[in-house]
């Protein structure tokens, strides 16, 4: 299907909560270049991947407002006369949401039934996108996996992400609220938070290699994950703006099936230092491996033009030449 999103966001005025880190401030690039009036409301939380300098290059056109999604009277400021909105702002670690259920519970769900919450009330023909995660889906037991799969989450994180995801249908449901929610692969890219192992696992294998070490990898490697580029999760999130359906949820996915031990073979070969060593798999990390993933993105190809177009081995070069320019912004 042919479609044309340039003109789109011309003076539009959008909001994107969890707007300085990876997902959010690689859109507001995007989206400045296409003429939108963009604010960005992040509460810059230590863990997570907010970084202003994510933002360097366009922090002069935009609105940044320091701020949680939490905290209702600022969110009820935010989304007043907003045309799009971007719900991004979450804690990001499934590993950190089994030590930290509440703050999970509190920023994921809670932080995101504010908002909607306030899109009722204040903005309520907004539209408004929704990044959940495959983590939703849990063990796969068909593949390529559609949004039919069964949902049944091996996370508090996955949990907490369906029970967003439920709050947006609701409200499209109950009260007509333009929503779509996006499940979302293994995402890599510039701007992702290189800081710690419990989010990207691309990220801190890239930043193992650079620094010269051993990658782990448990067990053989054999596991299939669907790892997707930045540019084009943006480039799905701008479709999805313009032609996804209220309501519904969408896969996006590169179906490139790399394995794991294929992933780190790939960031070896293009960083050009580090090792890889096999070590068993630790007893908890295997209950919640979910099996192999590939998404079915039949769903949005109906309705949109977009594809992906990055091959894993090109993105991880894009992300070492960035990272190795940027080194001392994001270690
Ligand atoms: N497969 C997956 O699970 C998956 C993969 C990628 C992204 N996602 C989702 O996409 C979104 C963006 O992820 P990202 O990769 O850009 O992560 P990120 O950590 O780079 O960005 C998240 C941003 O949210 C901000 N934030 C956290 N809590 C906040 C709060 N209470 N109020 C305001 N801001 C807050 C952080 O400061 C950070 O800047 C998240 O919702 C994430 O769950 C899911």
């Amino acid at each position: 299907m042919e479609n044309n999103t340039e003109q789109y966001f011309n003076g539009k005025r959008v909001l994107i909560t969890g707007g300085a880190g990876f997902l959010g401030s690689s859109l507001a690039h995007a989206l400045v270049a296409r003429g939108a009036q963009i604010t960005v409301l992040d509460a810059m939380l230590p863990l997570y991947g907010g970084n202003l300098f994510n933002l360097e290059g366009i922090r002069e056109k935009i609105e940044f407002i320091e701020g949680d999604i939490r905290d209702e009277a600022l969110v009820q400021k935010a989304v007043t006369g907003k045309d799009i909105i971007y719900n991004f702002a979450a804690q990001v670690s499934y590993i950190d949401s089994k030590d930290q259920p509440f703050l999970d519970l509190d920023i994921n769900g809670r932080g995101h039934l504010n908002v909607i919450e306030a899109v009722r009330q204040f903005a309520p023909n907004a539209r408004i996108l929704f990044s959940s995660s495959r983590m939703v889906y849990g063990k796969i037991l068909t593949s390529p996996v559609s949004e039919s799969h069964p949902t049944d989450p091996l996370s508090l994180y996955g949990i907490h992400k369906l029970l967003a995801e439920k709050y947006y249908r609701y409200y499209a449901h109950t009260f007509g609220l333009d929503t779509v929610s996006v499940r979302i692969p293994n995402p890599y890219g510039p701007r992702q938070q290189m800081k710690h192992s419990k989010y990207s696992i691309v990220g801190w294998f890239v930043r193992q290699a650079m620094d010269g070490k051993a990658i782990t990898v448990f067990g053989d490697g054999a596991q299939e994950r669907d790892y997707m580029y930045i540019d084009d999760i943006i480039d799905a999130f701008i479709e999805l703006t313009a032609y996804g359906v209220a309501g519904e949820v969408y896969n996006i996915g590169t179906q490139e099936r790399v394995t794991f031990g294929g992933m780190v073979d790939a960031v070896l070969a293009e960083v050009g230092s580090g090792s890889k060593e096999n070590i068993p798999w630790p007893e908890n990390y295997e209950k919640n491996e979910t099996g192999n993933y590939v998404a079915d993105t039949s769903k949005i190809e109906q309705i949109t033009s977009w594809k992906p177009s990055v091959a894993l081995a090109e993105g991880i070069a894009r992300m070492v030449t960035y990272y190795k320019q940027y080194k001392a912004q994001y270690w």
